[in-house]
């Protein structure tokens, strides 16, 4: 195994520190949150959540943060992503693969478009009444 340098600890622990900060909520006004239940992952979850990350870095986005959650009860839609944001109606993306999580970035995320030809659903508590 190679040796590190200390430049390259430094750099691993800008990355970690960057990727943690993703993932807190704290003051962000968006959340991603992806179904990583079996179905999820077997359609490609992972590949999209690794597109999220990467794109939300590209692209400058830190007003969102990302989540997994399990099964989100969407199979024949998988991978799902679920978008909520102020300002904005939650909803649920389905068939997100790679290309459309980086369209979910560019434009949900940073233009405040939604993607509509993979919106799939509204959240239940949209539906679902007191
Ligand atoms: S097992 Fe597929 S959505 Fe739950």
């Amino acid at each position: 195994m190679a040796k590190l340098t200390l430049d390259d600890l430094r750099k691993l622990r800008d990355e970690k520190k960057q990727a943690m900060n993703q993932r807190d909520a704290e003051g962000k006004t968006a959340q991603v949150i992806i179904g990583m239940g079996t179905c999820g992952i077997a359609a490609g979850a992972k590949a999209a959540f690794d597109a999220f990350l990467d794109e939300m870095d590209k692209t400058g986005v830190t007003h969102a943060t990302i989540k997994q959650t399990g099964c989100m009860g969407l199979c024949f839609s998988e991978p799902t992503v679920e978008v909520k944001m102020e300002g904005m109606p939650d909803v649920v993306y389905g068939n997100v693969d790679e290309d459309t999580a980086r369209r979910i970035v560019r434009d949900h995320l940073k233009n405040k478009t939604l993607v509509s030809d993979h919106i799939f659903d509204k959240p239940s508590t949209d539906i679902i009444k007191d």
